[in-house]
């Protein structure tokens, strides 16, 4: 089954073409990072305004690059959330035009599914189950129990920031550019460890997160001038990798779960996947940089397997039913 999948949920308009869930025909991401750098975030209706110009080319280039068209195309499927209201009706309302038009079968995609589904996009044999999913986003940190394909169970996430908000907006308090995540992995490659220590919220006998007293350390450390910005950038990315990583392996040896499955843009971070791999219990799994910051393939890789198994959504679905990981 070959299908056509559209991500707009943030600030990337995304198109891609996925056989069967797991072959990438083509994946095209046109980033609007540059518009929105100059706010120090994303402004929500600026990114809609740029997702309705790019999603008609984005769309194209897809099957430019794919080598094929609409007339090969089995079902459409696009991001149906969470993320933001209007840019996510601009790839949603596409996929649905062409789906109407072509008379095709549509499907709305979980974006939390779809990085958790990136993993079955890298060559190889498949993840087997039970897995411990952690999905590190720019709006989430959440651990879940995968069973089964579609089978979640939510376990835990974070009580504030998400850790990829905690790298953005700490990256500000350091001055660096938007977004905050590869920024502040380029600058705390520039140092090592020092004498400052932040602090690790272990929130013990939970597998909830939180960062926000290390996001204030930080805003303390700076404002103190307690060690210098590569130094800051160096420990805060460690604390955030040694929570992430050390309450990841202690739940998959207490789980008892075949895999860990590492999804989202955080997921990018290069201390994050060494580490992950270094402590690990059990294989350790994370897509490519570039299928963990968002892009549309992931999307085709959940609508390939769901799409299989017979579901659909109606024409008149919209953007905000059935979001909830629980129900995904
Ligand atoms: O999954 P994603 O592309 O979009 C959301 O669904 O939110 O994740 C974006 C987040 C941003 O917070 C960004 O700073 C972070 O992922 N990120 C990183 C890295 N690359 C992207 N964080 C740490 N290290 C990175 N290399
Ligand atoms: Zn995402």
């Amino acid at each position: 089954m070959l299908v056509l999948a559209i991500e707009s949920s943030c600030d990337e308009t995304a198109a891609a073409v996925v056989e069967g869930g797991t072959t990438i025909h083509s994946t095209i991401v046109a980033s609007q990072v540059d518009l929105h750098a100059k706010y120090g975030g994303i402004v929500p209706e600026v990114a809609s305004r740029e997702h309705l110009r790019q999603i008609a080319p984005v769309v194209r280039e897809a099957f430019s690059e794919a080598g094929c068209s609409l007339d090969d195309i089995d079902a459409v499927c696009a991001t149906r959330g969470p993320g933001l209201a209007g840019a996510l009706l601009v790839g949603y309302s596409t996929a649905k035009a062409i789906a109407f038009g072509r008379d095709l079968p549509f499907l709305g995609v979980n974006h939390l599914e779809g990085h958790v589904y990136a993993n079955w996009l890298v060559e190889g044999p498949p993840p087997t189950f039970p897995a411990l999913c952690l999905v590190v986003s720019g709006g989430h940190t959440d651990l879940i129990l995968m069973r089964e394909h579609g089978q979640y169970e939510r376990l835990g996430g974070t009580l504030d920031d998400a850790a990829g908000e905690a790298f953005d907006k700490s990256g500000r308090l350091l001055g660096l550019p938007f977004p905050g995540g590869p920024a502040i992995s380029k600058l705390a490659a520039t140092a090592g460890p020092s004498a400052l220590r932040l602090p690790r919220a272990w929130l013990r006998g939970t597998c909830d997160f939180s960062f926000s007293g290390l996001k204030t350390a930080v805003l303390h450390a700076v404002r103190e001038e307690r060690a210098s910005p590569a130094e800051i950038a160096w420990e805060f990315q460690e604390a955030v990798v040694d929570v992430l990583t050390g309450k990841v392996s202690r739940l998959a040896r207490e789980l008892d779960v075949a895999e860990v499955l590492v999804a989202g843009g955080v997921a990018a971070n290069g201390r994050l996947r060494e580490e992950m791999q270094a402590r690990s219990p059990v294989p350790v799994r994370i897509p490519p940089p570039s299928l963990c910051t968002d892009n549309a393939a992931m999307i085709g890789a959940v609508g390939g397997h769901r799409l299989a198994l017979g579901q659909r959504s109606p024409l008149n679905e919209d953007i905000f039913s059935t979001n909830d990981w629980a129900r995904v």
